[in-house]
């Protein structure tokens, strides 16, 4: 099968081509830029690297020309409340069904929004509420892939990415105070457990998604390798970098200027009030192997403030 993989460069495509390095498939990618390191490193390893842009229909059906069968792809949400992750969605999947593809697999948030608590919360929240944007274009882009008609589609459900506390990308935008001053500002309930894992293992089940397109069809894969308190995460953050990082208790005008203004912290505030959900486990079920993630950051010091 020839699987065409967007995103290829980042966390949940990256996490897909590694997983399928080495067949029986033919793989192959785009990316707006391939001389980057990344995408050298897919090339070094056999996948077959176009140029292209998501928002460039041209560039997809050029890619998707050589007769693939597979598509997986993820969107980065538009933070500023409009609709150009609809757009290269809406690009993605015409390119996808003019070109006869067959499986359509998509990497989406662990929340499909039917939970009770969910929707308790959502029908509280003004229309213009960042989170309620958010959501609505994840429910949407969801539906899209649903109603896409193609032959097999599987959605991808991976939770809080442990990697949001470790990147130099990430933590610059969530947790800056994460390196600064070793605290752990984070607007989560710090009672209320949150399911974790390595974004690049959401590749994994979208592999297995790839190697049977029947048996994951309409499959909604929700997966976490461990749920975890705030302080308990803040343990395994100051075990792997050998800092005592603090769990930091906001002051009340602070935290309301936070819930006011910064995405991510929105986000995190209304999810824990969401409630938590013990089931999600669930790699056994598809034959994935997951890292335990003081594994993943002790794996991960090189390069990034865990080992500064
Ligand atoms: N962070 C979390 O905790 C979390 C949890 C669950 C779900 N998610 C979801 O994960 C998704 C992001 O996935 P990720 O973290 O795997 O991505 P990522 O690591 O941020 O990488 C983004 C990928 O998309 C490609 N890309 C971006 N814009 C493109 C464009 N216009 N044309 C072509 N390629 C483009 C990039 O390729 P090039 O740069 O090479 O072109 C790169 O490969 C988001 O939808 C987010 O909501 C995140």
């Amino acid at each position: 099968m020839k699987v065409l993989i967007l995103g290829a460069t980042g966390k949940m495509g990256g996490g897909m081509a590694k997983a399928l390095v080495g067949g029986p498939h033919e793989l192959y990618a785009v990316t707006r830029d391939p001389t980057s390191a990344k995408a050298e490193a897919l090339k070094s390893n056999g996948v077959i690297v176009f140029q292209g842009d998501f928002n460039d229909r041209e560039s997809l059906d050029r890619a998707l020309a050589v007769g693939i069968d597979s598509v997986f792809f993820t969107i980065f949400p538009d933070l500023q409340g409009g609709d150009s992750d609809l757009k290269q969605a809406q690009n993605i999947i015409a390119a996808v069904q003019a070109a006869g593809v067959k499986q359509l697999i998509y990497g989406s948030l662990i929340y499909p929004g039917t939970e009770e608590g969910f929707k308790a919360i959502y029908d509280t929240l003004e229309p213009t509420n960042w989170v309620k944007l958010y959501f609505d274009r994840k429910l949407e882009l969801d539906q899209l892939v649903r109603d896409s008609g193609v032959q097999y589609w599987t959605i991808i459900r991976p939770p809080t990415f442990i990697q949001n506390h470790v990147l130099p990308e990430s933590i610059a935008f969530i947790y800056p105070d994460l390196v600064t001053k070793h605290q752990f500002k984070s607007t989560w309930d710090h009672n209320v457990p949150q399911w974790y894992a390595d974004g690049a293992e959401a590749g994994k089940f979208a592999a297995a998604a790839a190697n049977d397109p029947e048996g994951l069809h309409q499959k909604e894969v929700k997966f976490g390798v461990e749920a975890l308190t705030a302080q308990q995460l803040v343990d395994k953050l100051s075990k792997a970098s050998g800092k005592p990082i603090t769990l930091y208790q906001w002051p009340e005008i602070e935290l309301k200027e936070a819930l006011a203004t910064n995405p991510f912290h929105i986000t995190c505030d209304i999810v824990s009030k969401m409630g938590f959900d013990p089931e999600i486990g669930n790699a056994e079920k598809y034959g994935v192997e997951l890292t335990p993630i003081s594994e993943w950051l002790e794996n991960n010091k090189t390069g990034t403030w865990l080992g500064a």
